[in-house]
């Protein structure tokens, strides 16, 4: 069988950590007989110094034609970098705007789970962590404020900046099956978080959220406001399973989870339309302070990979392959700095991805 995934090896970290996923996806292509065929497109700041925007409507075919996209990283030094001179819509992120939007990826699964190995980085104090957690956030990914109308006027000498956030009942419901759907995978348990005290969009959502939970009886539904849903997280963040939350809610709350782990470099994401499409990027971002020195953590893309068999491909056993060849490699004690203990083994980007790659069994 013959994967056809289109690469964005992007910016900063990316192109490193990218190139270890798919010495690991190798591997399990050998191991569970199948060939990925990769062809790489620009995006971000790479597409921006080559072609002066960043996504050009070629490379978005390409990934369009493609079964899955496989991305590394995207973006530089705000306060540094000369792409952050550029007009907004020029910008590295505006890429990434543009391709969730084009491939239609409404839906965002960031999960933030503690490793039991990576405990002693969980910045909570130990009486909560020692409880664990495995929250899986999804996250409105195509609308809300990010796609809404916005504009900066000058009225009587007055500057203004106008942002509109809007949401239809269908954007929300199909977000929201989705998340009932992940539910009862997990723990059967959706929180849905929202702002229904003031905003109108939210009183849409729950009321759409609350339409959707007819159908999942056996998954225990609850409402949680975004403000106490940010002290949640750090109070007690065993109480989740699945969050279900609008765009900006979740690009918020979904740093925060991942914070809370301690390891961010571990966490993966998946953006998925309504086939099998999907787009699969670490949760991190490109750090570019440290990019090109074979010291990034590659796990999060790595497992962002095995996200991608799984969702895209249907291929569970590789992908569980990989998750054991993760768990493994941390077990006997290599880390990158990032995540790096006393009396741990000290390994680079390439190291640890090689080491990924050999225990993928
Ligand atoms: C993310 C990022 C993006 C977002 C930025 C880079 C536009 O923060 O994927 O969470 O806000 O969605
Ligand atoms: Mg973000």
């Amino acid at each position: 069988m013959e994967l056809k995934i289109t690469c964005i090896p992007g910016d900063g970290i990316g192109p490193e950590i990218v190139a270890q996923a798919k010495k690991v996806v190798d591997k399990a292509g050998e191991v569970y007989g199948f060939t990925p065929i990769y062809t790489d497109i620009l995006m971000g700041g790479a597409s921006i110094d080559v072609h002066g925007v960043p996504l050009t409507d070629e490379a978005i075919a390409t990934a369009k034609s493609a079964d899955a996209v496989l991305m590394g990283s995207i973006g530089g030094d705000t306060t540094k970098s000369p792409w952050y001179k550029l007009p907004p819509n020029l910008r590295p992120e505006a890429g990434l705007l543009k391709i969730r939007k084009a491939l239609n990826l409404f839906a965002n699964l960031r999960p933030a789970l503690l490793y039991k190995e990576l405990a002693g980085a969980c910045p909570l104090k130990e009486e909560i962590s020692s409880k664990g957690f495995d929250i899986m956030i999804m996250r409105e990914l195509t609308g809300g404020l990010y796609f809404g109308d916005r504009k900066t006027v000058e009225e009587n000498g007055v500057r203004k900046a106008i942002d509109t956030l809007t949401y239809d009942e269908n954007e929300i419901r199909r977000i929201a099956i989705k998340g009932f759907d992940i539910a009862r995978k997990r723990k059967q348990k959706v929180t849905s978080v929202d702002k229904a005290n003031v905003l109108d969009s939210s009183r849409l959502w729950r009321s759409v959220v609350e339409e959707v939970a007819k159908d999942y009886p056996d998954v225990i539904l609850e409402h949680m406001l975004v403000d106490n849903c940010a002290m949640q997280l750090v109070k007690d963040p065993a109480q989740f399973d699945v969050i279900l939350t609008e765009n900006m809610f979740g690009d918020i709350l979904s740093d925060e989870a991942s914070m809370v782990t301690g390891s961010i470099g571990m966490l993966a994401s998946a953006s998925l339309n309504d086939t099998k499409f999907g787009l699969y990027e670490p949760s991190h971002g490109s750090a570019p302070d440290i990019a090109g020195l074979d010291v990034a953590n590659p796990i999060a893309t790595i497992l962002s990979a095995a996200m991608m068999l799984r969702y895209s491909f249907d291929l569970d056993d590789a992908a569980d392959a990989i998750e054991a060849a993760v768990q493994q490699v941390l077990q006997e004690g290599y880390r990158t700095g990032d995540i790096y203990s006393e009396n741990c083994k000290k390994v680079g980007c390439k190291e640890m991805g090689e080491l990924i790659a050999s225990r993928v069994k």
